[in-house]
């Protein structure tokens, strides 16, 4: 059975993905800091595939057992590094912003994403599996009070795109979702209505393209991802038969040279 870990997965998108993949058959390994709402969050999905593995993706050990388990349930498909940390809130602007928050930002949304493809990356290879690093607008965008989480985006965009160069029997994707209705987003816009912002459940179709028809390696925008589900007529909110990302075992001649299994 094909496993997937998806950090920060009690709540939001990365529940919200998590879901959606254990139910078409995955083993997703998942995480969070509080453990107590990661548990939580196992409620109704089918049981034994929502492994909850609690504790802070900056923290060696926590990533070490996060890994282990994964490993423990079978090939690892799929790395989904969606966890990520917005900084103070309000934003500051760049030039008082304590240095302490940046590198905390930048631990959690770039160091930790490496480190944990580093941990797992030859069971990805083994697998010809997925890496998606979820990506922001931020990244390339030069939003005023956005220094922090923005330049941390942006250098995950890198991160991605050179893995994606160094091993190209991978799909390494740099994942935009969009605004989403969540916790993340109401810390970037405090004291406002976001209730206009839609569910992360409407972005994992996007999720699901990827991994169902891995396109080449790259920075994807879930808008386009959808607006292309929509121009070839399919709803949106579907998941169109031939993007089912089935949850598999990796075929023989999925593995690149010189991989052993
Ligand atoms: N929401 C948006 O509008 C938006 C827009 C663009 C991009 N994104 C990106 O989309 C992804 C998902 O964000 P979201 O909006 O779904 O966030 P969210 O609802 O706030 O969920 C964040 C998840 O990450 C976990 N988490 C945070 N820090 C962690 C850490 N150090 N170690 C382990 N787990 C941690 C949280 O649980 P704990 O707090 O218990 O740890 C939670 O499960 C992020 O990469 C974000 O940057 C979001």
């Amino acid at each position: 059975m094909a496993v997937a870990i998806i950090t920060g997965a009690s709540r939001g998108l990365g529940l919200a993905t998590a879901r959606a993949l254990a139910e078409a058959g995955w083993s997703v390994v998942v995480d969070a800091r509080r453990g107590e709402q990661l548990r939580a969050a196992a409620d109704g999905m089918p049981a034994g595939r929502f492994i909850t593995v609690p504790g802070d993706i900056t923290d060696p050990p926590h990533r070490a057992e996060l890994a282990a388990a994964a490993r423990g349930a079978g090939p690892i498909t799929l790395l989904m590094n969606n966890a990520s940390r917005l900084g103070p809130s309000p934003q500051p602007g760049l030039a008082a912003y304590p240095q302490h928050d940046l590198e905390a930002v930048y631990a959690v949304n770039v160091l930790a994403p490496v480190a944990l493809t580093q941990l797992v990356i030859a069971d990805l290879l083994r697998a010809a599996g997925t890496v998606v690093n979820v990506s922001s607008d931020a990244a390339v965008e030069a939003y005023a009070g956005w220094g922090g989480y923005g330049s941390s985006k942006a250098a995950l965009d890198q991160v991605s795109a050179i893995l994606g160069v160094e091993h190209p029997s991978l799909r390494v994707y740099a994942f935009d979702p969009g605004d989403m209705r969540t916790e993340l987003h109401q810390q970037a816009f405090p004291g406002e209505d976001i209730s206009d912002r839609p569910e992360p459940a409407t972005v994992v179709p996007a999720v699901l393209r990827l991994l169902g028809q891995r396109p080449p390696s790259g920075r994807y925008r879930a808008a386009d991802l959808l607006a292309a589900d929509l121009a070839a007529g399919e709803p949106a909110a579907d998941q169109p038969a031939d993007d089912q990302p089935a949850a598999r075992e990796p075929a023989a001649d999925d593995l690149p040279a010189g991989v052993a299994r």
